[in-house]
């Protein structure tokens, strides 16, 4: 009777419609981390899943995990141990962990945290299709950490949620070794996407209705592929029709030149501002970080950045009580500091990373006196923030409409071209709107203005 397969057939179609399985993706660390959360989600919507927010509705949870510092790693910890009852009320739950700590603490996990049933690091996310079919029909576990030498996602489309800014990832790994960073052992050697995959992703996101791209790498300008390097890319993207604001992070100061700051100043819709890790401000203590730059080469870069682009915004990276750091060498971080006035900094205490030189240095800081270094900096930072964005009173500055303000529905929020966030009166703009605002008034961290009529 062929009208009772028919209908068979109908059932289990709607039943596959609708019983379609749910994944959770919660993402730490920095913003490749992010990046590759989003071609994760490509990857498992591909296998028929389908993202929820909520935790408990879902059928595979991945933590995409960082391993910076110490804290990161407790974070992710906590959180599996959590987790577990939940595996425990649903055995069929698959459970994932990704990114840097799965490929740097594989071991620890599998033994002291038994019930994660997939470890994937930051290369292997390709093979989540295969692994979710496996999963779904053998009891096993998947372990795959093995790095590659070629950009292994060039051709993958992320799936991203709607709004201002996209991300776009243009190298992977990091050949610099810095004495005190794990970056270079869980994300492995630098490679390069080609520039016109790179060109044809930003295309992408324009006709899907985002504003602003930032490019990203761990060092994002060793970018270097045969058809060019960093500069070159750059042009091409701000190239791109419709791009209104390109940024890129996280540029390594040896790696700045020329070239990329007359791209800068050149193209109007790549926003003036640089993120220029210092990391400390001793030439001993930069040597023995690894750091190639001197406290004065940092120096003259900063000036002949602001020769080429003098309303340029700087931010940067600090780490105190990097092993060996005597009060005297701390006490240059914060002459730096001072001097340069970046517009934002974040801040760290040294954290011990095994496997890294530093972690073997003998001479490690105590926790109180990172601590007490810590807030020292900060203070000064908080200070200099304040002094550099009350420059901007007066000044007319470009600003996307990229939210309702926090704090009362009469107001949006929206970032400069420098990256400082700006509170102003709505009249009848729209989101997405590109508006130029007058700065009043500086407070904190953020900026307060009105349109320009
Ligand atoms: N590639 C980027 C930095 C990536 S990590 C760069 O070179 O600038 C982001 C920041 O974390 C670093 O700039 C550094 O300030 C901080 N960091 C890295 N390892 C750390 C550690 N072991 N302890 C404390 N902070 C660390
Ligand atoms: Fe880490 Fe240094 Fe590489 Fe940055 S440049 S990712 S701090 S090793
Ligand atoms: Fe963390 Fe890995 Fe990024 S260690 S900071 S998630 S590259």
């Amino acid at each position: 009777m062929p009208e009772l397969v028919n209908s068979q057939q109908n059932i289990s179609l709607i039943q596959n419609l609708t019983s379609n399985k749910k994944y959770y993706i919660q993402t730490y660390g920095c913003q490749m981390n992010v990046y590759d959360s989003e071609l994760v989600a490509t990857q498992l919507e591909n296998s028929g899943y389908e993202k929820t927010d909520k935790i408990d509705k879902a059928d595979a949870i991945f933590l995409n995990t960082c391993a910076i510092r110490e804290k990161a790693e407790e974070t992710v910890h906590n959180r599996l141990s959590n987790l577990h009852t939940l595996k425990k009320k649903n055995p069929k739950l698959i459970l994932g962990v990704l990114g840097c700590m799965a490929q740097n603490l594989k071991n620890d996990l599998l033994e002291s945290k038994p019930y994660v049933d997939v470890i994937l690091g930051p290369d292997s996310y390709r093979r989540i299709p295969e692994l979710i079919k496996s999963r779904e029909q053998k009891n096993e576990y998947l372990v795959d950490t093995k790095l590659s030498k070629f950009e292994v996602y060039e051709d993958l489309y992320p799936s991203r949620s709607e709004g201002i800014n996209a991300w776009i990832s243009i190298m992977r790994g990091c050949d610099k070794f810095c004495t005190f960073c794990i970056v270079p052992f869980t994300r492995g050697r630098e490679r390069s996407r080609s520039i016109e995959s790179i060109v044809e992703e930003t295309k992408k996101c324009v006709s899907e209705g985002f504003l602003e791209i930032t490019l990203l790498g761990q060092n994002v300008n060793s970018y270097k592929t045969p058809n060019g390097t960093f500069p070159e890319l750059l042009k091409s993207v701000a190239s791109v029709k419709g791009v209104k604001r390109i940024r890129y992070t996280s540029p390594h100061p040896q790696d700045i030149d020329d070239d990329l700051l007359e791209v800068m100043r050149n193209h109007s819709n790549i926003c003036n501002q640089i993120h220029l890790p210092l990391q400390a401000g001793s030439n001993r203590i930069l040597k023995r970080m690894n750091r190639t730059y001197t406290k004065q080469q940092f120096l003259d870069l900063v000036n002949k950045i602001r020769k080429y682009m003098p309303e340029c915004s700087l931010s940067t990276d600090v780490i105190v009580g990097f092993p060996g750091e005597t009060d005297e060498e701390f006490s240059e971080t914060l002459e730096v500091i001072d001097e340069v006035g970046f517009n934002s900094a974040f801040m760290f205490k040294y954290s011990s990373r095994p496997g890294t030189k530093a972690a073997e240095y003998s001479d490690q800081i105590n926790e109180d006196e990172k601590q007490s270094r810590l807030e020292k900096l900060i203070k000064l930072q908080k200070n200099k923030t304040l002094i550099a964005n009350k420059k901007l009173i007066g000044t007319v500055q470009e600003v996307i409409v990229e939210k309702e303000s926090k704090k009362s529905s009469h107001q949006w929020a929206g970032r400069t071209m420098g990256n400082t966030w700006v509170i102003f009166d709505k009249t009848n703009e729209s989101l997405k709107d590109n508006i130029k605002v007058i700065i009043t008034d500086a407070q904190g961290i953020t900026l307060f203005g009105q349109r320009e009529n």
